[in-house]
């Protein structure tokens, strides 16, 4: 028979990203990453394909990926502004885990069931960090989507995506609760 926790239920009924910029140091230590990275791969993945991996981006790693997301920027033809917002993350960055997605080849498991698997990756290791005390937040931005970026920022193959960068330090402010959605209208019961 499955136990009730309720102090998870009452985490889950609050819980909260932190806005990566207001995010301090120290981030997690190695060791005490690793058990939140343990707890995000016990997520649900279909066939155990285990269709995702980490690359844990350490805060001397930043600046080259700051560069890096320039450079890219630059090749895209962003705006300046895109580039300064986009490269922020790194430059204000004390920790990050980049959630890869890791296509398998499957005759069984569609391609999109890997994608929401990783996905499931990133918000429980959003969550573990987030329950372990730590501020924690999930961000993408266009350079997680440019080939180049992931290639040479973060050596990926042709198969593997950005799912997510898990931003992870201790939090600074505490941000105000924003809007949750009204669930009663989002929600269709059937019955018959
Ligand atoms: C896939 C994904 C990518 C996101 N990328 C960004 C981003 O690049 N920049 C940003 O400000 N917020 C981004 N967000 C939203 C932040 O994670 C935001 O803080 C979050 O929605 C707050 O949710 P919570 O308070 O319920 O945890 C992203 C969210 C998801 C699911």
């Amino acid at each position: 028979m499955s136990l009730k926790n309720q102090a998870a239920l009452d985490f889950l009924q609050v819980r909260r990203s932190r806005p990566a910029k207001t995010l301090v140091a120290p981030a997690p230590t190695r060791e005490e990453l690793m058990p939140l990275l343990i707890a995000a791969a016990r997520s649900p993945d279909h066939g155990k394909l285990e269709p995702w991996r980490f690359v844990v981006i350490e805060h001397g790693a930043m600046q080259r990926l700051a560069a890096l997301t320039e450079t890219c920027g630059l090749a895209m033809g962003k705006s300046a502004e895109d580039i300064a917002k986009a490269r922020s993350q790194f430059d204000m960055g004390h920790l990050a885990v980049a959630v890869i997605e890791v296509q398998k080849p499957s005759e069984k498991i569609p391609a999109i069931e890997q994608t929401y698997s990783a996905g499931a990756v990133c918000l429980a290791l959003l969550n573990a960090a987030l329950a372990a005390g730590w501020g924690a937040n999930w961000l993408s931005g266009w350079q997680s989507h440019n080939r180049s970026f992931c290639e040479q920022g973060l050596g990926l193959s042709k198969n593997e995506k950005i799912a997510g960068f898990i931003h992870i330090a201790t939090e600074g402010t505490a941000p105000p609760e924003r809007p949750r959605p009204d669930v009663t209208t989002l929600t269709q019961w059937v019955s018959e």
